[in-house]
């Protein structure tokens, strides 16, 4: 199948790495125009210059708010219109509770959460003016589970998903055409293992590089034995990008190899 969103255009937050560039790529692939956003603005550049003449690539802090008024005036000025948004950018910081400091709770909050809640809010009036919408707002399995050095990224990732669904709701009883899912990814691969670590500088999310080897982790922890990439991920965003969704507000799609069935 191919061209399965012609015609749409999406914006992807964090999309210079990772999940968020594998969406990027994929929604491209399938016809839709692409705005890629994300505060590292060579990589992004990068990106979107490869992916060619459907995508442009804007620097975007989602923990802004005046940043994101810019970023969706400046997808109206590119293409016209939004019919996509995902929810993407995000920081993993671990540690445990009583050791974990404030400024990283706020910082991974500010990122995970607070960078969702102003996307919706934001992306909402120019998805509504073209008569509707999906935004995919990028949860975890540490949304739907608990783990042990998790408690804030986990505190951040159940937020995500139960703030879609009442976004879900919202725009349902507004009768606006507007779909809100959450995803919640497994372990996949990508640059932001390099980061999860236990940290508790205050501020800090530099702990020493890649303390967990995935391979290892995902050989016993996951079913499928075997860890997941950006593109398993992206799959699932494409799906409720498109029209085949047209069906699903306020759901949940798990894409983790297994993990969270057992
Ligand atoms: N990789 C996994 O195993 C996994 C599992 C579950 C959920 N997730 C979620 O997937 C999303 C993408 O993560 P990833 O694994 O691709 O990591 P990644 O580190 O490769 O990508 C995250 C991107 O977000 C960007 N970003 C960080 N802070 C930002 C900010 N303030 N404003 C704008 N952009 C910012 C980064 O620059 C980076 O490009 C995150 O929300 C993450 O929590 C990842």
């Amino acid at each position: 199948m191919t061209g399965r969103v012609a015609g749409k255009v999406a914006l992807v937050t964090g999309a210079a790495s990772g999940i968020g560039r594998g969406c990027a790529e994929l929604l491209a692939a399938e016809g839709a125009k692409v705005a890629l956003t994300d505060i590292q603005d060579d990589k992004g550049r990068e990106v979107a210059a490869a992916i060619g003449a459907n995508a442009i690539y804007i620097p975007h802090d989602v923990t802004s708010e005046d940043a994101w008024i810019a970023v969706v005036e400046q997808v109206r000025a590119a293409f016209g219109r939004l019919d996509i948004l995902v929810n993407n950018a995000g920081i993993g910081i671990g540690g445990p509770v009583t050791e974990f400091s404030l400024a990283d709770w706020r910082r991974q909050q500010a990122i995970n959460v607070e960078g969702v809640f102003l996307g919706v809010k934001h992306s909402l009036p120019l998805m509504r003016q073209g008569g509707g919408g999906s935004i995919i707002n990028v949860s975890s399995i540490a949304g739907l589970t608990g783990a042990a050095n998790m408690t804030a990224y986990c505190a951040t990732k159940g937020a995500v998903r139960l703030f879609t669904k009442a976004a879900a709701m919202e725009c349902a009883t507004a009768r606006d055409g507007v779909r809100v899912n959450s995803i919640h990814p497994g372990i996949i691969e990508t640059p932001i293992w390099d980061t999860i670590s236990s940290t508790v500088a205050d501020g800090g999310n530099a702990g020493p590089q890649r303390t967990m080897n995935l391979d290892d982790m995902t050989a016993v922890a996951t079913p499928l034995g075997h860890k997941g990439w950006p593109v398993d991920i992206a799959q699932g965003v494409l799906f409720l990008a498109s029209d085949e969704s047209r069906y699903m507000t306020g759901a949940e799609l798990v894409i983790d190899g297994g993990m969270t069935a057992r």
